[in-house]
């Protein structure tokens, strides 16, 4: 089987395609034959050994896919060879096939395609989890989303909209906030630093936000905050732009929360509740009620290319690769 495969850290150019021996389940693993891997931001950290999570070289990057079971280690129940699945699988996934245990699967759901199912789990799973558990989001309340073109951007304007929250976006670019409008948007910011929290006082008269949703960090993190109205959450999901340091005064005077959101260390500590989540939104799936903005399918052999995109800043959506199998699936 074919893989991308990472044998030193370093950055996208440094990945090699290469065949690999296929892959053989030991008890209680599935495999699974990848027709669609989805392009995450934190596939561009691992391989620059930059994130929380350290797989020993070598390894695939590629955190989720949506594929088809292949083999079934023993002792494995509740999956059969054939089944269409969703695998959260960390890493290892930018490869024909890769290995999950059976309770990082989910069913694909009839009439879903390969690559939106692929996309599902890792932005949407975090942003369900962050909008419902960690800021219980009510409805009639605003959100304010940065980086909101982005992969978690996008799922936390849909989920937003699906809680019934007033929901403004903000992204650096006009095109990504044509997205974001087209994906449910109330308001949009074009934001900078510096006009961000001006822009955000415009919108709200004076209020502020009730729920901040920052995969950003940065520069943007303190004018975010400033930005808050009284007993806000401010959710803290990532930092593609920095880990910023803020003044500990600003909780205190807006009292306001910061929330740390780990998605991965939440399925770990609480599986029930991750399952049930999981099950909530794969039917939201089904419905039609979320929609992955997948802006670009590429091939396994492009993956280079699309974390280059992804790291650059320059991806609008969602960039899915393509294995052979899942190749004229489309989205
Ligand atoms: N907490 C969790 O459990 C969890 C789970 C999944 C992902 N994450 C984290 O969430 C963050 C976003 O992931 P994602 O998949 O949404 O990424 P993404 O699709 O690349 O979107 C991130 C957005 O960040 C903005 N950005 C600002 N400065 C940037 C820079 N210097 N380089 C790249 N992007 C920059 C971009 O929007 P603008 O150009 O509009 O500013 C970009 O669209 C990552 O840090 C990831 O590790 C956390």
């Amino acid at each position: 089987m074919r893989a991308v495969v990472a044998r030193r850290h370093g950055p996208p150019e440094t990945l090699t395609l290469e065949d690999l021996p296929s892959l053989v389940p030991a008890a209680g693993e599935v495999v699974v034959a990848v027709h669609a891997a989805a392009v995450n931001f934190p596939d561009t950290l691992i391989i620059e050994d930059r994130y929380q999570l350290k797989p020993p070289l070598p390894f695939s990057p590629g955190g989720e896919v949506a594929g088809v079971v292949k083999a079934l280690g023993q002792g494995v129940t509740g999956f059969a060879v054939g089944d269409r699945v969703i695998a959260a699988c960390r890493w290892g996934g930018f490869a024909e096939e890769v290995i999950a245990p059976p309770d990082r699967l989910a069913p694909v759901p009839r009439g879903v395609g390969m690559a939106a199912a692929a996309a599902l789990m890792m932005t949407y799973g975090t942003t369900h989890y962050a909008l419902q558990e960690c800021a219980r989001i009510a409805p009639g309340e605003t959100l304010l989303v940065l980086g909101a073109g982005g992969g978690t951007g996008l799922s936390a304007i849909e989920l937003g909209k699906l809680m019934g929250a007033r929901v403004i976006a903000a992204a650096s670019s006009r095109e990504k906030l044509a997205l974001c409008r087209d994906r449910g948007a109330d308001e949009t910011i074009l934001y900078t630093p510096e006009n961000l929290r001006n822009e955000i006082r415009r919108l709200t008269q004076d209020r502020g936000v009730d729920v901040v949703y920052d995969p950003v960090g940065g520069d943007y993190a303190q004018p975010a905050l400033r930005g808050m109205a009284w007993g806000g959450r401010y959710l803290v999901i990532g930092f593609t732009a920095g880990i910023p340091k803020l003044p500990m005064n600003l909780p205190l005077l807006k009292g306001c929360s910061i929330v740390g959101v780990f998605y991965g260390a939440f399925a770990k500590r609480f599986p029930a509740r991750y399952a049930a989540l999981r099950a909530q939104l794969v039917d939201w799936l089904a419905e039609g009620r979320v929609r992955p903005a997948i802006t670009a399918l590429l091939p396994l052999e492009e993956a280079a290319k699309a974390l280059r995109l992804v790291a650059g800043r320059q991806a609008i959506g969602k960039i899915v690769l393509t294995t052979a199998l899942g190749r004229g699936e489309g989205g």
